[in-house]
């Protein structure tokens, strides 16, 4: 294969599968060829240019897998053959997050497949050698193109503090709202108690081991969500990030109890800082991962806690993205994928 088919936003609901020429890796860089690449929910807004930060045109596919087929000058951590999950951070190494292990919060940070020029949604790719980790043989290539979905969770998790033995509440049972629900049970969680408007969600929610899942629509949410519960939220994993979820997370937790947002919110709202205060509710922000969450997904995956057969719903070939796109916003999949 001499080119290189890629696919590009030119517009708001524009997509165009290009020919370009086969990348050459940069020193420092490797090229990629793609196994599995995840479509996201940022992917889709930004289709719809309703992203907040990424201008079209861009080169989507920041959930990528594959295989490295070519090192670039001066490249030791992983050789050709490997199997790799890229971690689609782009930190600078160099300003105060980075050098204190916080490269998520890098204040130069770039992400790939994410407004920089360069993503996974291609046949091949190029990538900073720093931004994989090698995917263990235990590891099917469907299991691994979970492994950066369910990093965002992981991360949450352990921002939040210790959930062993804890009352969890996780509203939205989209992808990362059921990977949520995993993670809670896998740190000990005593009952996670899912919400969605949807049936199907709830269902798959229940399914996958929630002790219960309530209507987010229910003029009582908090309410019921305690009662299922049988005590207050010791922390509420907000998967959804609108004002209506969040105040009925602060709801959940009084008192005492941390709401850890973790849907990108797409506009500011007020909170009720009088009852935040008064009630000791801790809000947490919660932003990507770091390799310490790709190890921890990794071995949850490894060890069955999340499956692929679960999570994985519809696959589709690069110049099906499109239809990708459609199927992962239509409320009918979890995780759809695309495969060069
Ligand atoms: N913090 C991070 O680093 C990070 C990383 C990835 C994704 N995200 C964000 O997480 C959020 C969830 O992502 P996703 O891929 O699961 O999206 P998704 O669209 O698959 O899921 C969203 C779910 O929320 C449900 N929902 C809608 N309104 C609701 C309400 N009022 N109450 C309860 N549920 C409601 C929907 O029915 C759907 O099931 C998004 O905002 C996404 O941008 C954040
Ligand atoms: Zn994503
Ligand atoms: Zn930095």
């Amino acid at each position: 294969m001499s080119s290189n088919r890629r696919i590009v936003v030119t517009a708001v609901r524009t997509m165009e599968l290009r020919e370009d020429p086969i990348p050459a890796p940069a020193p420092g860089e490797v090229r990629v060829r793609s196994t599995l690449i995840g479509v996201c929910g940022s992917d889709t807004h930004a289709f719809h240019g309703r992203h907040p930060f990424i201008p079209i045109p861009y080169m989507p596919g920041h959930e990528a897998t594959g295989v490295v087929e070519e090192l670039g000058e001066g490249v030791t951590s992983v050789a050709v053959g490997d199997r790799i999950v890229v971690e689609p951070t782009l930190p600078c190494w160099e300003c105060k997050p980075c050098r204190s292990g916080a490269e998520n919060l890098c204040e130069n940070l770039q992400f790939f497949g994410c407004g920089y020029p360069e993503g996974g949604m291609a046949d091949q790719f190029v990538i900073r050698a720093d931004r994989l980790h090698v995917i263990p043989d235990d590891i099917s290539d469907l299991n691994a193109a979970l492994i950066e979905p369910l990093s965002t969770p992981v991360h949450a998790a352990r921002i939040a503090g210790s959930l062993q033995g804890r009352a969890v509440a996780v509203l939205g049972a989209g992808t990362i709202g059921l990977l949520m629900l995993a993670v809670a049970r896998w740190y000990g969680a005593s009952k996670v108690v899912v919400t969605d408007p949807l049936p199907a969600k709830r269902a798959a929610a229940m399914r996958l081991g929630a002790d219960a899942a309530v209507d987010a629509m229910a003029a009582d949410v908090t309410a019921q969500v305690r009662a299922a519960l049988g005590e207050s939220a010791d922390v509420v994993f907000d998967c959804v990030a609108v004002r209506s979820t969040t105040l009925a997370a602060i709801g959940m937790a009084l008192k005492g109890g941390t709401v850890v947002i973790v849907g990108v919110p797409a506009a500011d709202f007020e909170l009720p800082i009088r009852i935040m205060q008064d009630q000791q509710i801790r809000v947490q922000g919660s932003a990507t991962y770091v390799p310490q969450d790709f190890a921890s997904a990794i071995e949850m995956i490894q060890s069955g806690a999340v499956r692929a057969e679960d999570f994985i719903t519809g696959q589709f070939p690069l110049q099906q993205a499109e239809q990708a796109f459609e199927a992962s916003m239509s409320g009918d999949h979890i995780k759809v994928l695309i495969h060069p």
